[in-house]
């Protein structure tokens, strides 16, 4: 889907979709169709009981004389409160209504708004992105898909008062949609054709990019003492691999460091999953998925940003060389673990990914992605992510950087009452706490121990990484939940400007 942005005027075939605002004001490019076919807009909207409301649509069949098949209004809502993700929801809620519409051109108006809350170029920018990236979709294993069902859209045409700047506004953005789709689709890939080595392939190819990318094996991970995250590995027929991503173009400043749990199936292990909805455990590596994406990204908007990547690649299997509940693995740090439950894997998998990731690069500050806890659904359902962090700044910085893109953070407890409760009879500590209770914080707590005192985040994203349902930007399916968010962060904290 080709994306280009030019000077409003009616398109001459496709279709068009044109922003309302609250009391069915119509915008320059609407305006004037209205006025040339007798107020036909406005008796439509009337009929249709459309007042332009927010996420409110009405589509038309386009009157004759127009050269365009179909009219869709979309509402806007109040202009004040038009800002950078509003106008992604209008890109979003065009490209939505009208991708299989049997159009090939959607042409999108997108003139500069009074009184709105983003300049012109951006909103222009921003609504091409919330198309780009609604329109996404994973079906490269449909070979029986109706006609009527498939896309249809090959561009989406931007109309603004300043298609130039617009354009250079949105280049960044369509790196940074790059970078999602690229976690979107490795998150969706079955566990059969994305596993750790597979997947570390797909890490290794950003090294066209300009991104420096190792690889390690289990030997190389034996040799550093790895026994967590090995011995998580050790029941799978598929070997584990640790994936390292550096974009250093951000002069001799300590790194900031991205660290994802990479799961690429979770069958819990001897402590095994029940059936039901076990295939969800595919996108258990979302962590590494989202730290590959993310490199991705940066690489793609050349962004002037020091950053580490690290992903823990491993499978949790079951087999006859499998670790059982009550084994004793030395981590890296030195520290000892039992493993009570197999199917706390992410911790493990952490515990050696972070503390190698500290021990090379003493980062600035280190952000781990997981999906890591049934117990975070619980919590916050899919409208949070939750947030696990030892320092106010960072945490500030993490919430206000997902507040703009529509990725929430809620802050949750880390407390010395929760490690306590992972003392271990026989080792260091063990990986599961002695009761159910706060098994969210119980899990941040575990990690917290291999970080040594350096700045950290912990993401559980269990709740957030897969779309029930269609929404804004984010079709059902993988969200790439991150992404954006740290794309954000980095950019206002992170980059020499
Ligand atoms: N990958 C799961 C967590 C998960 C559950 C993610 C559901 C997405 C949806 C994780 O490895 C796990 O199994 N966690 C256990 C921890 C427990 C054994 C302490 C859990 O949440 O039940
Ligand atoms: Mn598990
Ligand atoms: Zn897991």
């Amino acid at each position: 889907m080709k994306i280009t942005f030019a000077k409003p005027s009616v398109p001459a075939s496709g279709a068009l979709a044109v922003g309302v605002l609250a009391g069915r004001k119509l915008m320059r490019t609407a305006a004037a169709i209205d006025e040339q076919h007798g107020g036909l807009l406005a008796r439509a909207m009337e009929a249709g009981r459309f007042e332009g409301k927010k996420d409110q649509t009405l589509s038309l069949v386009a009157p004759e004389g127009l050269g365009v098949s179909r009219l869709l209004l979309v509402g806007l809502g109040e202009p004040k409160k038009l800002d950078a993700l509003a106008a992604e929801a209008y890109g979003g809620a065009a490209i939505a209504a009208l991708l299989t519409s049997g159009a090939a051109t959607v042409t999108i108006a997108a003139e500069g708004i009074q009184g709105a809350a983003i300049r012109p170029d951006r909103f222009a920018a921003r609504v091409a992105h919330g198309a780009r990236l609604r329109a996404y979709r994973f079906d490269k294993y449909r070979t029986k898909e109706k006609k009527e069902d498939k896309p249809t859209v090959t561009e989406v045409a931007i109309l603004t008062g300043n298609a130039a700047s617009a354009r250079a506004a949105y280049a960044p953005l369509e790196a940074l949609a790059q970078g999602v789709f690229l976690t979107r689709d490795l998150a969706s890939e079955p566990a059969n054709v994305i596993y750790p080595e597979t997947l570390a392939a797909e890490a290794k190819k950003l090294a066209s990019l300009g991104v420096t990318v190792e690889i390690l094996g289990p030997k190389e991970m034996a040799k550093l003492g790895m026994g967590a995250l090995l011995g998580v590995a050790q029941g799978s027929a598929r070997e584990p691999r640790l994936v390292v991503m550096q974009w250093h173009k951000g002069g001799t400043e300590a790194p900031l460091a991205i660290v994802g749990k990479g799961v690429t199936f979770d069958t819990g292990g001897i402590s095994i999953k029940p059936a039901g909805g076990m295939e969800d455990m595919k996108w258990d590596m979302a962590g590494a998925a989202v730290t590959i994406g993310l490199m991705k990204a940066l690489a793609l908007r050349k962004a002037k940003a020091n950053v580490v990547g690290v992903a823990g690649l491993v499978e949790n299997m079951p087999d006859g060389n499998a670790q059982r509940p009550g084994d004793v693995v030395k981590s890296m740090s030195g520290q000892t673990i039992e493993v009570i439950n197999t199917d706390a894997e992410g911790r493990l998998v952490l515990a050696d990914a972070i503390h190698y990731t500290l021990d090379r690069f003493k980062p600035k500050a280190v952000i781990d992605l997981a999906t890591l806890t049934g117990a975070i659904i619980v919590a916050l359902g899919d409208v949070f992510a939750g947030l696990f962090c030892n320092d106010e700044a960072l945490a500030g910085r993490l919430i206000a950087a997902g507040e703009k893109v529509d990725e929430k953070l809620w802050r949750m407890p880390l407390h010395e009452t929760y490690d306590k409760a992972l003392k271990s009879d026989i080792a260091d500590v063990k990986n599961v706490s002695s009761d159910r209770s706060a098994g969210s914080s119980s899990g941040a707590m575990f990690i917290k121990r291999f970080t040594d005192d350096a700045k950290w985040a912990h993401l559980d994203i269990a709740g957030v990484t897969w779309a029930k349902k269609d929404s804004a930007v984010v079709p059902k399916g993988a969200s790439a939940f991150g992404v954006r968010l740290l794309d954000a962060l980095i950019a206002a904290h992170y980059e020499k400007k």
